[in-house]
């Protein structure tokens, strides 16, 4: 057997990096090709609006495009519901099946039951910890966190903020992602509380990303906090929105800086409108493509070499770990122009003077 060779080159932002493709000319290879169907199962609707609006639009694109033959659907934030789809889609013949876990024990239990029943298995966007996933696909995450902490220090810094109190909105404590933002930003924030440049205010995880819960865990920070808290770092934009929402029962949305992920419409007309410091755009179509490339392989009994790995304990898991981009108002219309968000959706309204302010033509 031939091993391909394949390589990553610059897999970066609105460039199509990603996977090369990696012949198998084994003579084996037609016993073990079977015809593709691939099964998503996504994690919910209400963490973060990306799930519906971008990842189930560009993993349809990339199965469309590819002619393969797929199911998609979301367990609206149900561990029961997420095992249930999961033995659906093995028993209606899917040859691989790509989870975004709600956390690693059901995440796990799905997987080595597809693994024991011959279906190939990704771990889409979240590593699912002591699993068995063949692939992970997903961006580099703790660089994600990084740009958050480095977002939040240049708006801070913009702001001539002294000694600044910072508070944090983490993500679910169940989501590795949330784990890996937190060691991104920590990176950056950490040494500036040890230094006594930065004060370290109120820190809550927020459970299962729930936006209405954020908004009453910021509030209840706040008080803590005797209203003196003058950035927050919020893990995604769904629960910047959250704490933009008590800042402005408060009046005082647009003195502190909050940050986000996602890039979503709301988080993107919160940063036009400068109660957002910024937002962290991550370029879901090449994620998509990139999971939906290596399930149409698998099926195939081809193998690719995705030239990098994640450690999860012990085991190395093949990754593809895409780069993400720090967004501020002046390069909004870089998420427009990526076809992530359209012009009509951000610039509805009073928006339109904002996005034309902000060169959105
Ligand atoms: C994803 C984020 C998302 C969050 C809540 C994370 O695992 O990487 O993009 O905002 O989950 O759904």
């Amino acid at each position: 057997m031939r091993k391909g060779i394949l390589t990553i080159a610059a897999v970066g932002l609105l460039t199509t990096g990603g996977l090369t493709a990696c012949g198998d000319d084994s003579g084996d290879k037609a016993a073990s090709a079977k015809t593709p169907k691939i099964g998503v199962i996504l994690p919910d609707s209400k963490s973060s609006a990306r799930w519906e609006t971008a990842d189930r639009r560009f993993l349809e694109e990339a199965f469309k495009a590819a002619n393969v033959q797929y199911d998609i659907q979301n367990a609206q934030n149900d561990k029961t519901a997420f095992q249930t789809i999961a033995d659906q889609m093995i028993t209606g013949g899917v040859t691989a099946l790509m989870i975004v876990n709600l956390d690693s024990g059901t995440g796990k239990a799905v997987l080595d039951k597809a693994k024991s029943q011959g279906v190939a298995t990704i771990d889409y966007d979240r590593l699912t910890l002591g699993g068995s996933a063949q692939y992970y696909v997903s961006f580099d995450n703790e660089t994600v966190g990084k740009l958050q902490g480095e977002g939040l220090s240049k708006c801070l810094t913009e702001k001539g903020a002294k000694n600044p109190v910072v508070s944090y909105l983490n993500g679910s404590p169940t989501d590795n992602n949330a784990t890996l933002f937190k060691a991104g930003y920590d990176s950056v924030l950490k040494p500036k509380f040890d230094a006594n440049e930065y004060v370290k205010g109120p820190e809550d995880a927020v459970p299962a990303w729930d936006n209405a819960q954020a908004a009453t865990i910021f509030e209840q920070q706040l008080t803590k906090a005797n209203g003196k808290i003058d950035g927050v770092l919020a893990a995604n934009d769904g629960l910047g929105n959250a704490a933009i929402s008590i800042l402005k029962k408060n009046k005082l949305n647009g003195k502190v800086p909050v940050t986000g992920q996602d890039a979503s419409t709301e988080g993107l007309q919160n940063i036009l409108a400068g109660d957002q410091c910024m937002t962290v755009y991550k370029a879901v179509r090449e994620e998509a493509k990139a999971a939906s490339d290596l399930a149409i392989a698998l099926a195939k009994g081809e193998k690719k070499d995705t030239g990098q790995t994640v450690k999860d304990g012990d085991r190395d898991v093949p990754s593809v770990l895409l780069t993400p981009k720090a967004i501020y108002k002046d390069n909004v219309k870089d998420v427009i122009a990526d076809g992530y968000v359209t012009k009509e959706e951000v610039c509805t309204g009073a928006y339109a003077k904002l996005c034309a302010d902000a060169g959105i033509s």
